[in-house]
């Protein structure tokens, strides 16, 4: 079993209490009740640098994932190391302006953009469009003439990878819905080649997330690669090449030293590229931001039954959607550590009407009594963001450890925000 701070750096025991960059997170708790999500800002800057470190010189653009984790302050925060965005949404791409992110650090990626999300983008004077469907280009033209500008797009171009990945995450395979066939990329290029409002600048692809193995990103890299070649070779001035997010991290203490680390992952998509003339932009999400959020939740009771022992805890399934969606591991720690000598076999459940609100099944774990607390680690990505108010379950606060100092980021929903856009019939 490796340490504690091997799986989360900075997390750690110190007197049996749990300690995340240099908080105790029962304090945390008490002060800020739980549900809660915590994220460690100094982890997000480590991650930023050896991501940086990786690419060495060469000329790169890192466009943060903003669907991992949307938050405003946590993308104020990405704007300030220099950071842009890939976004999939209207709303995404107005957070990504507000937080500051200059808009000619924004990509806009997503399949079924819609007339306003395209003008919205168009107006900012964003990066480029990723462009997913034939007909998307043709809305991003007429948007370009209403609005008088020339619109810089990058065709994502499906490779036809098996990222090796879980089926619901895997994008760069003909199967999805995901992308353009190399031959339709072709075909608009040369449609849109002298278009007075569309630059064919650039191509793309993102193959899925939680990538273990790099070896599926490295070879769509080099796909990119030999794409442009050949569009350059036929005189398009491609000056972009867009490889998309999808490093995997270690949610399981087994795959501890396993995982690629950024840096590393870096050198070789550095290396791919080493006699690349042109801008690399990359997309992280995950690799950037799980690490640094933890989820604290505090145990309801212990429930058994003739067949198993359940946790109860007052994280459900609306607020840490992965273990049920897509069966995902997140380890679960102990905040007291000071009495754990019994150990169980749990299924950790929330308070969710579902019987798939299973955060960990038979998570082996201390005997845990009511109002003790405890940790989901690696939530920082696809957490908070995949959170809904399901059984009109208020979303929790979000709380960042910033230079050693707390911030409550965002509050936790009230009864009021629940019932703010209905409307009562009398
Ligand atoms: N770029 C595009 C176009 C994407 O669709 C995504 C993620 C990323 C970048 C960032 O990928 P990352 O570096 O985070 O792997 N909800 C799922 C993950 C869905 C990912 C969707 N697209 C989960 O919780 O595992």
């Amino acid at each position: 079993m490796p340490m504690l701070n091997q799986l989360v750096r900075t997390l750690n025991y110190r007197d049996g209490r749990l300690c995340f960059g240099g908080v105790f997170v029962d304090e945390l708790a008490t002060k800020f009740q739980t549900p809660l999500y915590v994220y460690n800002f100094d982890l997000l800057m480590q991650n930023i640098r050896e991501l940086k470190a990786g690419m060495g010189g060469r000329l790169h653009l890192i466009a943060y994932a903003v669907k991992a984790n949307p938050n405003l302050a946590l993308l104020e925060f990405m704007a300030r190391q220099g950071l842009g965005a890939d976004v999939v949404s209207g709303g995404e791409l107005q957070l990504a302006l507000k937080a500051g992110i200059p808009p000619e650090r924004i990509v806009f990626s997503g399949v079924g953009k819609t007339k306003e999300e395209i003008e919205l983008g168009v107006q900012s004077g964003i990066l480029a469009f990723n462009i997913e469907t034939k007909r998307e280009i043709d809305r991003i033209e007429q948007a370009a003439i209403r609005l008088q500008k020339k619109v810089d797009v990058t065709f994502r171009i499906n490779p036809d990878i098996d990222a090796k990945t879980h089926p619901k995450i895997a994008t760069g395979l003909h199967t999805t819905k995901f992308g353009l066939l190399p031959d339709e990329v072709l075909q608009l290029s040369y449609k849109f080649k002298s278009n007075p409002h569309i630059r064919v600048s650039g191509i793309s692809a993102h193959i899925g997330s939680q990538i273990f193995d790099t070896s599926p990103l490295l070879e769509s890299a080099r796909f990119i690669k030999q794409f442009v070649a050949k569009l350059r070779a036929d005189g398009f001035a491609i000056s972009r090449l867009d490889i998309g997010g999808g490093l995997g991290v270690a949610y399981h203490p087994d795959d501890v030293g396993k995982a690629t680390s950024l840096q590393n992952y870096a050198q070789s998509i550095a290396a791919v590229f080493s006699d690349e003339p042109g801008l690399v932009i990359m997309e992280p999400g995950r690799s950037l931001v799980a690490e640094s959020g933890l989820l604290v939740s505090r145990v309801l009771e212990v429930k058994q039954t003739p067949k198993k022992s359940f946790l109860i805890v007052d994280a459900g399934m609306n607020d840490l959607m992965r273990p049920s969606m897509y069966s995902s591991y997140h380890h679960i720690v102990s905040v007291d550590a000071r009495e754990q000598s019994v150990r169980v076999e749990f299924d950790v459940v929330g308070p969710v009407c579902e019987t798939g609100d299973i955060l960990a099944e038979r998570r082996s774990l201390p005997m845990l009594q009511e109002c003790q607390y405890v940790a989901f680690l690696h939530a920082g990505a696809y957490g908070m963001s995949m959170a809904s108010n399901y059984n009109s379950r208020p979303r929790p606060a979000e709380v960042a450890i910033f230079d050693q100092s707390l911030r409550l980021i965002r509050s936790r929903e009230t009864f009021a925000d629940l019932i703010k856009n209905q409307y009562s019939l009398t």
